[in-house]
């Protein structure tokens, strides 16, 4: 069971757009549950297969909360490892997790979505109408993927949509894997006084949204807990939407052989169509961590107490064991299972929201301009390789005027 050899960082450097490092792949066949060290200078786990990233994240002997200040790719020194905010549930573990997770599971099921659908669908029809306004001519990530992503969050939480610039700005600031933890810190704590006094005002003037359905409901939670709950709802579903629809249009534009389901009325062919985005994808490229409560074994290796062990989702999802020529896009797969979403007590609680914004998304920008296409070469795609979630930082997109139809002037 012992491992003498010389532990690595993780890897993060690629050579195609779409695929995850490729070190990854050689150590899912040869070294599946490998040594990592930590920028902190610990010495922790990697666990590339699928079957053992999926035991790590429903395994109770790990821990969301031994894992709170580690990253594989930044060191938090210790005089910067306060206590967690109130709410910031993610980081809990068992009941203290659950109780503040069942708060909210009501508000984002598969009915509730379905009748969120007109919204959504306005929403992404009045940003196609301002992109074509703009010329035809944008920058795709800036005109469809962040001002859709915001307005949907902005909505269902509650927050102004004036205020989206600066929730974009402090999201970068907060989801960037490089910038220094101080930085960091200050940038939050303008963001928590921001949604205190939203959630102040919504106490006084409720109104038909997730923030005033925390601080109106009777659950016995403080104002900063609120607060708490809606920076993990404002931080996770703003940028991992935007990035999927940035990227995953970028995919689709490069793989024109897979837009078949979105040029026609088959919802479960384009269901098919964006649960394949999401697995070839996997946005959450630093994979999710965890720490060992007690010693135990995975994938035949002894993980010690208090040890953190990565789980890399991006490596998960190629696993061959799993997918039949898993490097390859192909959106006919029968909704492929995959771990995009994590898995376990802290799977996605908005995954059933971001499917209906990628699919609604995805459908209504390639309806509206069926000739989409890139207007840069894809090697000049800047990728953001420094974020917690990858995609791209600009998507720069040309399409051509549709003529329009002979009579249809002057209506
Ligand atoms: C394509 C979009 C999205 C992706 C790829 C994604 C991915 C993930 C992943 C991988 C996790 C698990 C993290 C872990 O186990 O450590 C997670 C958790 C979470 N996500 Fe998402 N997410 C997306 C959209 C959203 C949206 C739209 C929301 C809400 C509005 C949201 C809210 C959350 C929350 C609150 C958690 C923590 C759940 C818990 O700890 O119990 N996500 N997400």
């Amino acid at each position: 069971m012992a491992d003498n050899r010389c532990p690595m960082t993780l890897p993060t450097e690629r050579t195609h757009l779409f695929d995850p490092p490729a070190e990854y792949k050689r150590l899912r066949e040869t070294d599946p549950m490998t040594r990592l060290s930590f920028p902190d200078g610990t010495l922790g786990w990697l666990a590339t297969r699928q079957e053992d990233v999926r035991a790590v994240l429903s395994d109770p002997r790990f821990s969301t909360y031994l894992a709170r200040h580690s990253s594989p790719v930044r060191a938090t020194p210790p005089e910067e490892r306060g206590e967690l905010p109130p709410g910031t549930f993610t980081s809990l573990d068992g009941p203290e997790h659950a109780h503040y997770r069942r708060m909210l599971t009501g508000l984002f099921t598969v009915r509730r979505m379905r009748q969120l659908t007109p919204r959504i669908e306005e929403i992404t029809k009045g940003r196609l109408d301002a992109m074509e306004q703009a010329g035809e001519n944008v920058d795709l990530v800036k005109e469809f993927a962040h001002p859709v992503a915001a307005l949907v969050i902005c909505e269902l939480l509650g927050v102004s949509y004036d205020d989206r610039e600066y929730l974009q700005e402090v999201s970068e600031v907060i989801m960037s894997a490089e910038l220094p933890t101080t930085e960091i810190a200050v940038v939050a704590g303008g963001l928590y006084s921001y949604l205190l006094d939203v959630v102040r005002a919504k106490s006084a003037q409720p109104a038909d949204d997730i923030i005033s359905g925390l601080v109106t409901g009777d659950n016995g939670l403080t104002d900063e807990e609120v607060v708490g709950m809606a920076v993990l709802l404002l931080l996770a579903g703003y940028d991992a939407t935007a990035n999927m629809l940035g990227l995953g249009t970028l995919a689709l534009l490069l793989n024109p052989d897979q837009l078949e389901p979105l040029r026609g009325d088959d919802q479960a062919a384009q269901d098919n169509l964006v649960e394949e985005l999401l697995r070839y994808l996997t946005t959450v490229h630093l994979g999710t961590i965890r720490g060992a409560k007690e010693d135990l074994e995975l994938g035949g290796k002894l993980v010690r107490k208090g040890e953190i062990v990565v789980g890399a989702l991006a490596a998960a999802n190629r696993d061959p064991r799993y997918y039949t020529d898993p490097d390859r896009l192909d959106v006919t797969r029968e909704r492929p299972s995959h771990l995009a979403f994590g898995h376990g007590p802290h799977l996605c609680l908005g995954q059933q929201l971001a499917r209906l914004v990628l699919r609604v998304g995805y459908r209504e920008l390639f309806r509206r301009f069926p000739d989409l296409r890139l207007a840069v070469s894809p090697e000049s795609v800047k990728t953001l390789d420094d974020r917690v979630m990858y995609g791209v930082y600009a998507l720069p997109v040309s399409w051509s005027k549709q003529p329009v139809p002979a009579g249809a002037a002057g209506e």
